[in-house]
């Protein structure tokens, strides 16, 4: 996968991403990063890229004309500018974006960029959420990097992407995990995870990410009730059968669970 990213720091980028699993896959040709600095489309002395906004205004705008180059000098590709205007970035955009095989991110600055070129090159804006960086490099490192992690061979361990939060068959949170010792401060390490029963584990799993997710991020749940085809009530029922005798199941009170789910189910 080819990335372009066009920002005034390359610096930035270029260290950002070339640690851990991210810098390994781009050491071994997974994926290549191509930086363009607007500076070089520039013809004055101080190669500016800024210029004041017509209306008055606080702050600089960047210029179209060294943008417009920048991204021509690029070649085709799917064109996203990081901008708090954006759709809000997701998982779910996340794995559209890594079946492209290039994309050129706009990293802008100041108090952003003349619309004509806005209206004239992007094919969309990406947001991280609601609030304002000081520019679009950190934003595009995070797009990178979320993106990477579904192309295949990034992860070296490819299941590992599916069974995060948001991946799964649920697209829920993960569930808590834990490492050695079993025993931390008085805290002791649920007893069905050290118990080696992996059927039971993967139960126990499937309800503390439920768990964790509805106290969290309800709209996820909310989703997943939603979404065709997609079993998490039938899951549940399931498990409840089961009748896990451990103290950690015997806990749950599925009563509650259930209303709590069908409630959402009939929220809009
Ligand atoms: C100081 S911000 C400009 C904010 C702009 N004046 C506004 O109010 O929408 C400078 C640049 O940082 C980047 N940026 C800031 N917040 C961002 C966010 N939440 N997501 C993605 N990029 C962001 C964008 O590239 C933006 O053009």
């Amino acid at each position: 996968m080819n990335w372009g990213v066009i920002t005034i720091f390359p610096e930035l980028l270029d260290q950002a991403l070339n640690v851990g699993v991210i810098g390994q896959a781009r050491a071994r040709g997974l994926w290549q990063l191509e930086l363009i600095n607007p500076r070089q489309f520039t013809s004055d002395v101080h190669q500016s890229v800024d210029d004041r906004p017509f209306g008055g205004g606080d702050g600089m705008l960047m210029l179209a004309e060294p943008l417009a180059q920048a991204v021509e000098a690029y070649g085709p590709a799917h064109v996203i500018h990081l901008s708090p205007k954006g759709q809000t970035w997701t998982d779910v955009r996340a794995r559209e974006l890594a079946t492209r095989s290039r994309v050129l991110l706009v990293a802008s600055r100041y108090a952003g960029v003349d619309q004509r070129w806005i209206d004239e090159y992007v094919d969309e804006e990406i947001s991280l959420g609601d609030f304002i960086l000081s520019g679009g490099e950190l934003a595009a490192a995070c797009v990178i990097d979320s993106v990477l992690r579904h192309r295949p061979g990034v992860l070296g361990n490819e299941v590992s992407a599916h069974a995060e939060s948001f991946g799964g068959r649920f697209n829920l949170l993960e569930a808590p995990q834990y490492t050695r010792p079993r025993e931390w401060r008085g805290q002791s390490v649920p007893s069905v995870l050290a118990g080696g029963d992996h059927a039971k584990i993967n139960d126990y799993q499937f309800l503390t990410s439920l768990k964790i997710t509805l106290a969290m991020r309800p709209d996820l749940v909310r989703r997943a009730l939603q979404t065709p085809g997609v079993e998490l009530v039938e899951e549940l029922r399931r498990v409840e059968k089961r009748r896990h005798r451990d103290a950690e199941f015997s806990a749950w009170r599925w009563s509650d669970l259930h209303s709590e789910l069908a409630q959402l189910l009939n929220q809009n």
